[in-house]
């Protein structure tokens, strides 16, 4: 079993999707190992989003995360990284396939609903940014 890193963004909490969301989660089989609802601070979002501080981008993705309260959370699944990435869709919705996440959720390429980690080691390193031991002490079957 693997496992990845989600958020529920700003705008899909204050649009109340959250329940929508991780009940679609739910059904496409994942299994929720952590979840929290909080609001970031600057410093958090431009330490999550680091590897972004050059791109054009950066000062209004970061701007936009700390606007609402998001929800991060873990999952678990096998190939999570994929399989959660290929449920989300595209990072712009306009391109995103029918039935994925973004695709019902999204409003544009920044307020795109959710995130997900792109590589086994990004996830380890956004679950520990979260989560106190990175949920190592949670037994898993
Ligand atoms: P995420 O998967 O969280 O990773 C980086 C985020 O930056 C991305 O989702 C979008 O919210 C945002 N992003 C990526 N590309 C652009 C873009 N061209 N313009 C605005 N925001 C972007």
């Amino acid at each position: 079993m693997d496992r990845t890193f989600i958020i529920i963004k700003p705008d899909a909490v204050e649009k109340q999707y959250t329940g929508k969301i991780l009940a679609h989660i739910e059904k496409e089989g994942f299994q929720i190992i952590g979840l929290r609802m909080l609001q970031l601070d600057r410093g958090m979002a431009e330490a999550f989003y680091a590897v972004h501080k050059e791109r054009p981008f950066f000062d209004s993705l970061v701007s936009f995360m700390i606007s609402a309260p998001v929800v991060v959370g873990a999952l678990l699944a096998p190939d999570a990284v994929s399989k959660w990435r290929n449920l989300i869709g595209a990072t712009d919705p306009a391109e995103a396939a029918d039935n994925t996440i973004r695709k019902l959720y999204a409003e544009s390429k920044e307020k795109n609903a959710v995130h997900g980690s792109d590589s086994d080691e990004t996830a380890k390193a956004e679950i520990a940014f979260f989560f106190e031991n990175g949920l190592a002490l949670r037994a898993e079957n």
